[in-house]
């Protein structure tokens, strides 16, 4: 039976989605939460819409059969690809980014340039595009996949010279454009926040799909009375693989202290 102290189901391609685990967490410090990283098969960015259907059916499955009152698919990729098919699976509802991202940025651009940044696979779907479009019509969107920062964010490079150069790279052809408004559509991009607004330049503003999907998140169980709002909420880890390089990098990266990692199989 679902209640309020069920916990909140967030899954992601690895460990990128503790950015959005981090969101739901200030947001909700009262809620139970379970979060499964596919690191086994991790990077999603990469692999046909196909397998990325058929990995997140596998999970939202899985996290339903655990008794979630809500699923958060916090990978871009996933959210982008394989949403729909994710809620065929599930008894629960679920939400992903994309919406949310879409939603803050065409609510905050005020010259209706926006630019939306991701894995390959998030921007060859057009996703972004779509949603903004159906948000605001008359929406100008540019989009740019930047395959290169996942993996340095995951070196923990966030702070280094190369990664600062790797983003000019990406990002400076495209000022002309004239955009005031990006969004970091890939988990790991928040971590590179503070790079990118430095290469884009002052004015420019930054929608973090993460902080969205739990602002989402929070209305949807609002809705539903099944928010808790009592106690601190506990959080169980799940890994698909490596369970000790996930909560190493938990710490390194987020500087979240995950315990006891529990692996699950498929
Ligand atoms: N979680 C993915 C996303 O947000 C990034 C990592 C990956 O490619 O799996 O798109």
């Amino acid at each position: 039976m679902i209640n309020g102290k069920s916990p909140i189901g967030i899954f992601d391609s690895g460990l990128g989605g503790l950015t959005v685990f981090k969101s739901v967490r200030r947001l909700m410090p009262c809620e139970n939460i379970i979060y499964f990283g596919d690191t086994a098969r991790v990077p999603y960015g990469t692999k046909s819409k196909e397998a990325v259907i058929a990995f997140s059916k596998e999970i939202a499955a899985l996290l339903s059969d655990r008794g979630v009152k809500l699923i958060i698919v916090a990978c871009n990729t996933a959210s982008s690809l394989a949403l729909e098919e994710a809620r065929k699976v599930s008894k629960v509802p679920v939400i992903g980014v994309i919406e949310p991202g879409a939603r803050a940025a065409a609510a905050i651009t005020a010259n209706n340039r926006i630019l939306v940044t991701g894995t390959t696979a998030t921007i060859s779907s057009g996703a972004y595009g779509r949603a903004l479009k159906k948000l605001k019509p008359g929406v100008r969107v540019y989009e740019k996949a930047c395959p290169l920062f996942v993996p340095l964010v995951e070196e923990g490079w966030c702070a280094k010279k190369l990664t600062e150069l790797v983003a000019c790279e990406y990002l400076k052809p495209l000022k002309k454009k004239g955009f005031d408004t990006v969004i970091l559509g890939c988990t790991h991009y928040p971590l590179l926040q503070s790079v990118i607004a430095r290469v884009l330049g002052g004015g420019i503003k930054i929608v973090d799909s993460a902080a969205a999907a739990a602002a989402e998140a929070m209305t949807n169980l609002a809705s539903r009375k099944l928010l808790n709002v009592s106690g601190r909420g506990r959080v169980r880890f799940i890994a698909s693989d490596a369970p000790g390089k996930f909560k190493t990098l938990a710490l390194r990266l987020l500087g979240i202290k995950t315990g006891c990692v529990e692996v699950h199989r498929f």
